[in-house]
């Protein structure tokens, strides 16, 4: 049997590089997996772009080298093209191919560490050619959920019996192979404007864990117990081990998440909560890509001033379509009657941990969801795309943890919907439940819990490649 000892050694002779999608949705988890494998003693290299570079310095840990195929400007603001914009990008230069074999020859020319392997985002198809090309095992981040996984492997099964494309008439039609999905819950790429675009981007991450040497999902057991159950007799056959290793925010707890932020978050937000009651803010945010429109904007100002809640509201740059810097509605700063607090970006972590928080108004994005879950905080889910839709449904239906805002977006229907999340007696039983499982997750962050362990398999299972 290998003594302590000798698994330090073996660890300390091992260098792993990662390389996340350069969004922050995507950064932030690739960022916090990389602390952990170098809190168990691994060196990780993190390959980037020059679009959305993190910044080194706040990471003293690791070592960081920046890949030049920046996203093309044009591309850059054109929806979920970029993904596949960065892919040729990366293909036709070779840029990944050449940091990755200098990477290995260091290891030749007596660096005491050889690169074992490249751990990408799930879209980065491009990444893993050049790793195969190089023998460089890959193992494959998903940023989403479990239940998300086996969504977005399930596309041809799902066209196969009908479901897709959907229609008017079938979008309440539960799909009974991935309960409690609803049609109206799924991306359907013949919804785009370029369907055939929607497609390859749903099978990039299919294609990726097919030829990796394993899969780590950000989530954990007692979250997903049927969908890991589900993926694992799926990827067996197949030799790929899964690895349930969320939520990375909290893996190592001496980092609190590690500071990934890509904007500058404004911390004189605690001030203000500081001042709040216990439970009464809604902490309203739509992450780093969701857009509204100028009426939807409109809506959601007049559906908080109105709810007569506390409320702190995420307005960041460019959220509504082609507005850089939205103004708010006239009128709305009399109305919020010193209730409400405006701000560009949150410390959100901070917030959702603070004791005046008692509601997020979320779009689902998956790193916001398991924030809101570590904290127990109860959610009003309004998803807009891709996975968040049926993160959305899981929140309300699975876990119960919150409240589905659907349709059409109105102030009189938000401010109900604000009642029933935050009203003392119309939420008690969601606050329970976000309680409940606040207790689950943090079990399976002790260090024998499911996912420190799932870790501990990771870094063996890295050591074996
Ligand atoms: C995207 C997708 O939308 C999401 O569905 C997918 O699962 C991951 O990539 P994004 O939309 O930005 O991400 O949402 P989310 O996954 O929630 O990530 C946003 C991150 O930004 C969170 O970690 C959150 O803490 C952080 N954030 C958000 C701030 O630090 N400050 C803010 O004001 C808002």
């Amino acid at each position: 049997m290998a003594t302590a000892g000798g698994a330090d050694s073996r660890r300390a002779a091992v260098r792993v590089a990662v390389f996340p999608l350069p969004f922050q949705g995507h950064i932030s988890p690739m960022l916090q997996l990389a602390g952990a494998l170098r809190s168990r003693g691994l060196a990780v290299t993190v390959l980037h772009t020059e679009f959305n570079a993190p910044d080194p310095a706040r990471h003293p840990g690791l070592d960081f080298v920046s890949v030049p195929d920046a996203i093309p400007e044009t591309v850059a603001a054109n929806g979920i093209a970029k993904i596949l914009a960065l892919n040729a990008a990366m293909e036709a230069s070779g840029h990944v191919r050449g940091t990755l074999a200098s990477l290995m020859a260091a290891a030749a020319k007596g660096e005491p560490r050889r690169l074992a392997c490249l751990v990408i985002d799930s879209t980065l198809t491009a990444a893993q050619k050049a790793a195969a090309g190089l023998g460089l095992p890959t193992l494959v981040l998903h940023t989403g959920s479990a239940a998300c996984f086996r969504l977005f492997r399930s596309y041809d099964m799902l066209h196969d019996k009908g479901y897709l494309p959907s229609t008017e008439s079938n979008l309440d039609m539960p799909i009974e192979e991935l309960p409690p999905l609803l049609v109206r819950d799924l991306f359907d790429p013949s919804k785009l404007p370029n369907k055939e675009i929607g497609q390859m981007i749903l099978n990039l991450a299919t294609e990726t864990t097919t030829n990796s040497s394993g899969a780590i999902l950000n989530t954990f057991e007692d979250l997903e117990p049927h969908e890991l159950r589900m993926i694992r007799e799926e990827l067996a056959p197949k030799g790929i081990p899964p690895f349930a290793v969320g939520p990375l925010h909290k893996l190592v707890a001496s980092t609190n998440g590690g500071d990934t932020s890509l904007l500058d978050q404004d911390r004189g937000c605690i001030e203000w909560l500081d001042a709040q009651a216990p439970g009464s803010v809604l902490y309203v945010s739509f992450g780093s890509v969701v857009h509204v429109t100028k009426d939807e904007f409109t809506e959601v100002a007049w559906g908080l001033a109105n709810s007569g809640k506390p409320f702190l509201w995420v307005v960041r740059r460019g959220l509504v379509l082609g507005v850089e810097k939205q103004e708010l509605p006239d009128g709305f700063e009399s109305a919020m009657e010193g209730r409400g607090k405006v701000i560009e970006w949150a410390p959100q972590q901070e917030v959702l941990a603070h004791p005046a928080v008692g509601g997020f108004w979320t779009h689902n994005g998956w790193n916001s969801t398991l924030e809101s879950i570590y904290e127990g905080v109860p959610m009003l889910s309004r998803p807009v795309f891709g996975d968040q839709l049926a993160t959305g449904r899981y929140v309300a239906d699975t876990w119960k943890i919150g409240v589905l805002l659907e349709g059409v977006l109105e102030r009189g229907e938000i401010e109900k919907a604000i009642s029933r999340l935050m009203d003392e007696n119309a939420g008690v039983e969601i606050r329970g439940r976000a309680k409940e499982l606040k207790e689950k997750v943090r079990m399976c962050l002790e260090s024998s819990g499911s996912s420190q362990q799932a870790v501990d398999k990771l870094v063996d299972h890295i050591l074996s490649l």
